[in-house]
């Protein structure tokens, strides 16, 4: 299950029952984004500086980044913003109520480039499944990632899915969202020259 570690932007589930009551957890009834596998955290960092007046979530399963991300937490005083070391296929199915979200990021997957590493994808038809039940009603699904194979081969497993609409023009991708807070992943595949490609999904569920 999670651990938790010293800091105020560490989320310990087990102060709380379980599904998360999420207005009990953030001490307000302020909508929630989730972002999944969020690395060093920077993302939602600014995210919640930005944005006061939403609360951030954010999972990760690599307890070192996990841990860079409570401690650049640290001297800041973001009431909004917490962090849960955990798989996240795990947190989706068992953590949260129907609807919980409004808004779910998951930014630079791990690309598992080789065949048989494929079923390690996170864009997968459950995970979609998972996802779609803790998203509001037209909820919004954002992705980015810097691998065109991915990218296609999300679109394959969204075609199969009824109620993610895809809200980009065809091809179905931007390369460029002015305002969008660049990951520390993003940072290093733009300093290579690579594309990057940005998928918006509403869920009409
Ligand atoms: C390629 S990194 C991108 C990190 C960050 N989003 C960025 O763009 O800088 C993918 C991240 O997803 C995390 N991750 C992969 N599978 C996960 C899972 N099942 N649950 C939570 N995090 C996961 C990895 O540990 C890693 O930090």
């Amino acid at each position: 299950m999670s651990k938790t570690y010293p800091g105020k932007s560490s989320l310990d589930i087990t102060d709380f029952y379980i599904p998360l009551n999420l207005s009990k957890v953030f001490g307000n009834k302020n909508e929630v984004v989730l972002e999944i596998g969020f690395g060093d955290g920077d993302f939602l960092i600014e995210m919640a500086d930005r944005h006061p007046e939403k609360n951030f979530l954010g999972i990760e399963i690599k307890t070192k980044r996990f841990k860079i991300a409570v401690k650049s937490t640290q001297h800041k005083n973001n009431e909004n913003l917490r962090f849960l070391h955990m798989n996240a296929n795990i947190a989706v199915e068992e953590l949260f109520f129907e609807d919980a979200f409004s808004l779910i990021y998951i930014n630079f997957p791990d690309p598992w480039p080789k065949d048989r590493h494929l079923k390690h994808r996170i864009v997968n038809s459950e995970f979609l499944a998972s996802l779609s039940r803790i998203l509001k009603k037209d909820g919004v699904l954002e992705i980015a990632s810097d691998h065109k194979e991915y990218i296609s081969h999300s679109f394959d497993v969204f075609k199969n899915i009824s109620y993610f609409k895809s809200q980009y023009p065809p091809p179905g991708y931007l390369h460029n969202l002015p305002n969008r807070p660049h990951t520390k992943y993003e940072r290093s595949f733009r300093k290579e020259g690579r594309e990057i490609f940005y998928l918006m999904f509403t869920n009409n569920k």
